[in-house]
């Protein structure tokens, strides 16, 4: 293929909007999966992604299309739809010249819609509004088309109608594919510069890197280097993507593929990184980062003599997302443990359910938390730390007061879009969450759209449900009710003993909230009439065994389900 006939583009939305629905389409339409019910959402691999409906891990697709008598490469690059994962958004889109920018007739313009075309434009993508969904009944796309003028500042001529379901007009995406979106602009004859855009791990063939080719070629047996690992590997196999790989000789500039090279976990074939030839270093690519974890939580096995089951699951599921970071933690009440680190809330839930369904662990995960910076109030402390600011990804290492000028919290720039008679509500609660306004601005006649500046803590874990629900009488004072709720729950689940025991929940040393349990003596014999000595035995046998499975606190026997129901997020 000659770059003028290729063309590199992602599909983006909001949740639900259809980018998964439209990929299947244009997969048919382009031959390159057969028209069957089996066939729904290819694009979407992992059995957690069909679970839940949302797309995970970015997955592409090359097909090959017809258009005025000239053959096409299309290269389809899959991106997740979900906020967690917009590090794997950005860098999918810097393998594109455009994008599909996907809107539901319906629900017209969402926050995810406005966060994705920004990282669009600043990516400086041509970029296609798709309005999608126009076959239900309450369908307004004219409605949508005014607010992608508005919002976006996009002619709605420019925007294309069509209902994914039923395939109506996906042939004009694809015609808009070639028309609006330009080739790549890429040197063949300069050296290999390759972005490596996404990496998935195979048990037997190790990483498989998905590349977008800028200059050169790349073929078997060549010698690479990684730009950000300076390490060198032989390549063993390249190939496209149809979706699934399909090895060729080469790789193109202008192409985007697959390749395989000795690497043996993904933090080596490390998202936005750059590859070279060993004969011919280059600069690399711009724009390179890690991903960074922004969402805490200790994860325990339920049972510690699970640890090292646990332990080679969660090293497993790892070398497939380099975006999990792993501490180890101990902790007093479960033992030993982790600390682990992901991009966001539902990036967790998700590391969570393919622990227990692909590796059939059972953990305990904690109330997850934001790193937060101390800065160091002295040089003594700065010398014993060696460092002027700590980051502290733990709650119990939480620096005292004293030996600290300042804390820093992650902010984040959040959108809202909501009906105009909320807006009030809306406003309260963002308050209340500590978040500063930044803009307001009508999308439409009923509707607003919020930006606030927000600490990450005050929504990384409910504030999505608040906002839907918007129920009144949220407490200003939060560690209040934390500390309340907590004790409260404690003192549900612990058994009572001969004495009381105050369950009190504290801030540094002041006292925010007590429950008492009250004394008492479980006699297991007391349903036990007459003088069965044998009967009696077994059931004292049986109390001795319970107490086995209690901890030692202090005085007190705590249950450990009492741990789980304290700590446990859902
Ligand atoms: P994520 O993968 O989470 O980003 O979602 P998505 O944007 O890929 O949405 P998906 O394609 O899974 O579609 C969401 C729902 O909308 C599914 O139930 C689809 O069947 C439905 N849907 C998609 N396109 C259309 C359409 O044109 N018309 C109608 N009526 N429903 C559609």
């Amino acid at each position: 293929f000659s770059v003028e006939n290729i063309r590199n583009f992602s599909i983006i939305a909001h949740v639900d909007h259809g980018k998964s629905t439209l990929a299947d389409r244009l997969l048919e339409l382009t031959g390159t999966i057969d028209k069957t019910k089996n066939n729904k959402q290819v694009l979407d691999k992992l059995q957690v992604e069909r679970e839940r409906g949302i797309t995970v891990k970015a997955q592409t697709a090359s097909l090959f299309y017809n258009c005025e008598g000239k053959q096409y490469l299309l290269n389809l690059i899959d991106t997740p739809g979900h906020v967690d994962f917009s590090y794997e958004v950005s860098r999918s889109l810097s393998a594109c010249q455009g994008v599909l920018l996907v809107v539901d007739a319906n629900e017209g313009i969402q926050a995810q819609t406005v966060a994705n075309f920004f990282l669009a434009f600043e990516a400086q993508l041509s970029i296609i509004p798709v309005i999608n969904k126009v076959d239900l009944k309450n369908a307004d796309p004219e409605r949508v088309e005014k607010q992608i003028e508005k919002v976006f500042d996009i002619p709605s001529d420019e925007c294309i109608k069509i209902s994914a379901k039923l395939g109506t007009n996906v042939e004009r995406v694809l015609q808009a594919v070639i028309k609006r979106i330009p080739p790549p602009k890429v040197h063949r004859k300069n050296p290999l510069k390759a972005l490596v855009f996404d990496s998935t791990f195979d048990q037997y063939r190790g990483v498989i890197a998905n590349v977008a080719l800028f200059d050169g070629v790349v073929s078997k047996g060549d010698k690479i280097v990684s730009a950000h690992t300076k390490k060198t590997y032989e390549v063993n196999e390249v190939g496209v993507l149809n979706p699934n790989e399909q090895p060729t000789h080469k790789l193109y500039a202008g192409q985007v593929g697959y390749l395989i090279a000795g690497m043996k976990d993904v933090t080596e074939a490390q998202i936005g990184d750059t590859l070279y030839l060993h004969k011919q270093p280059v600069e690399p690519l711009p724009g390179f980062k890690s991903a960074k974890p922004m969402v805490f939580a200790g994860m325990y096995p339920i049972d510690q003599s699970e640890y090292n089951n646990l332990k080679s699951a969660v090293e497993k599921l790892t070398i497939n997302d380099s975006s999990v970071t792993v501490h180890r933690d101990s902790s007093l009440a479960l033992g030993a443990g982790w600390r682990l680190g992901f991009l966001g809330l539902l990036h967790m839930e998700v590391f969570n359910q393919r622990l227990e369904q692909e590796y059939n662990a059972s953990v305990i995960l904690t109330t997850p938390t934001v790193p937060y910076k101390a800065v160091l109030s002295s040089a003594k402390l700065i010398k014993e730390y060696r460092e002027k600011e700590i980051t502290i990804i733990n709650p119990a290492q939480f620096p005292d007061k004293s030996k600290v000028t300042e804390y820093l919290e992650p902010v984040v720039l959040g959108t809202i879009i909501t009906p105009d008679e909320y807006t009030g509500k809306v406003m309260m609660l963002c308050q209340a969450r500590r978040a500063v306004q930044k803009n307001m601005m009508y999308i439409d006649q009923n509707r607003v759209m919020l930006k606030y500046l927000f600490p990450l803590n005050e929504i990384v874990v409910d504030f999505y449900d608040s906002l839907k629900s918007l129920s009144s009488g949220y407490a200003r004072d939060k560690a209040h009710s934390v500390g309340k709720a907590v004790c409260e729950r404690l003192k549900e689940s612990l058994p009572r003993q001969l004495f009381e025991i105050a369950v009190q929940a504290a801030v540094g040393s002041k006292i925010i909230a007590r429950e008492t349990v009250k004394a008492y003596r479980k006699n297991v014999l007391a349903k036990c009439y007459g003088g069965d000595i044998t009967r009696k035995m077994k059931l004292l046998k049986r109390q001795a065994e319970g107490k086995k499975k209690l901890r030692k606190i202090g005085n007190i026997e705590v249950p450990k389900d009492a741990f789980i129901k304290v700590l446990r997020t859902q």
